[in-house]
């Protein structure tokens, strides 16, 4: 079929920087650097193991993604990043305790390369951390100047071809809109005059969208979420996405609530608690970080059950998110969910989770599939939120007054129509009344 979207080849190296080298960052990197050695294989990760249908289902034409779409290959991907603090990815990933030190010694010699540029931090917006490994400058612009050297000089120094910018960083406090991110002139005259409304984590996504980078956001975080940052990468035509990885409670809230939405059954309430000890939970452990995370949390089910079109079933339900830091469990996460449903009749029935989940196992590939599509998105000459790729998001950016589609598998099925739509395939309706002709 002839292809409708000019897709340029992914040639040379591609960099992934990662603003934040902790628990998420350094298991997708030693992920990567164990699966390029063939010790590992590359669980998690739509781009490494999903296929995709393509024409009738009589065809049976169902290719690995990979080899039906031009992305980066894992050998010619190259790995750069900041933090607060001075540890390399190696030291990084035995103190962040998710991976075994057996396996991340078998890369090592690789991983223990990679040391973190100095960071942009202003202790005001992530209360639990002191770092030390700090930029100095007069004004959050002059910041923003220093990051973009930092991805020139990784850019030259490593002979890439292409960057991506995926930020891993801590959680911030929760910051609302403000009329400073309206317009790049009023943001960057903001950032001029050190405006508190201008975060770390959107100085580091205007270094990116001015240096021509596509920018993910896998935080909460308002970040790269406001008109003027929405309107400059358009302008610089980069693609951006965010908020939040969608991991953990968050994934099988968006797995189950659509079944019980797709049978009809009504919800009354959704109690929904957390431990975990990682470096993370600390942060989330400070109230206005929390509330960042709250947000980001707390709309998925409304989205999904749509309160005003079925009211007999999910109208005035109870929604309650906690996070509670517990140091034992480290990066091993508990997750309980206790949902209270009705069925026929309102006849009342529960349903209990618990999820013994690990979150940076759950994130790394989604890190490594964000890499790879914001990547392919630039080489298609894509621009601005790439709503495809709600799938890997929490709080998915949309257009202004548009929902966010939230159902995982609606997710998917865009994502995927939207590969489809780029190699000029025809669309999946899952009509198929055509079979019974
Ligand atoms: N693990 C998951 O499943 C998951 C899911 C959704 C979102 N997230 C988000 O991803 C982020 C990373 O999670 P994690 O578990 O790796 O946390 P982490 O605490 O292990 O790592 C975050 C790192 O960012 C560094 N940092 C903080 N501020 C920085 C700045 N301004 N510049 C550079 N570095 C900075 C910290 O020093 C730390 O090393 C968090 O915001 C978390 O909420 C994680």
């Amino acid at each position: 079929m002839k292809e409708t979207v000019t897709i340029e080849k992914p040639k040379g190296k591609l960099g992934v920087l990662l603003p934040g080298l902790g628990a998420v960052a350094t298991t997708f990197i030693a992920g990567v650097s164990a699966i390029r050695k063939g010790i590992a294989k590359p669980i998690g990760s739509l781009t490494q193991m999903g296929t995709i249908r393509l024409g009738k289902r009589t065809e049976r034409r169902v290719p690995k993604i990979k080899d039906f779409i031009e992305l980066s290959d894992l050998n010619d991907l190259v790995f750069a990043g900041w933090d607060i603090f001075t540890d390399n990815v190696y030291e990084a990933a035995l103190n962040a305790g998710v991976l075994q030190k057996n396996l991340l010694d078998k890369v090592q010699d690789e991983i223990e390369k990679i040391k973190p540029m100095k960071a942009v931090f202003d202790q005001n917006y992530v209360k639990k951390l002191h770092g030390t490994h700090i930029k100095e400058a007069t004004t959050k612009f002059d910041h923003a100047q220093l990051l973009m050297d930092d991805i020139q000089k990784v850019k030259t120094s490593n002979n890439l071809d292409r960057m991506v910018i995926i930020w891993c960083a801590s959680t911030e406090v929760y910051l609302k809109r403000d009329p400073v991110h309206e317009t790049i002139e009023s943001f960057e005259k903001a950032m001029r005059e050190n405006h508190p409304a201008i975060a770390p984590s959107m100085i580091y996504a205007y270094a990116s969208i001015a240096s021509g980078v596509p920018f993910a956001n896998g935080a909460p975080n308002l970040t790269v979420d406001i008109p003027a940052l929405i309107e400059f990468a358009k302008q610089k035509n980069v693609p951006i996405a965010g908020k939040d990885f969608k991991t953990g409670q968050t994934l099988m809230k968006t797995i189950l609530a659509p079944g019980l939405k797709a049978r009809m059954i009504g919800l009354n309430g959704w109690f929904s608690t957390n431990i975990l000890g990682n470096r993370d939970g600390e942060v989330l452990d400070d109230p206005e970080s929390f509330k960042t995370k709250e947000e980001s949390k707390l709309s998925v089910l409304e989205y999904i059950l749509q309160p005003e079109v079925y009211p007999d079933l999910y109208h005035n339900f109870y929604h309650k998110v906690r996070i509670n830091y517990y140091p034992p469990r480290g990066d091993n996460k508990e997750g309980w969910d206790n949902i209270d449903i009705f069925g026929w009749l309102e006849y009342p029935m529960q349903i209990k989770v618990d999820f013994l989940c690990r979150d940076s196992i759950l994130a790394a590939p989604i890190v490594l599939d964000l890499a790879l599509f914001l990547d392919l998105a630039q080489r298609c000459k894509m621009k601005g939120i790439q709503e495809w790729l709600s799938f890997y998001f929490k709080s998915p950016m949309v257009a202004p007054g548009l929902y966010p589609e939230h159902d995982l598998f609606i997710q998917l099925m865009k994502l995927k129509n939207t590969l489809r739509h780029l190699k000029g395939e025809e669309l999946i309706t899952h009509l198929g009344l055509e079979y019974y002709d």
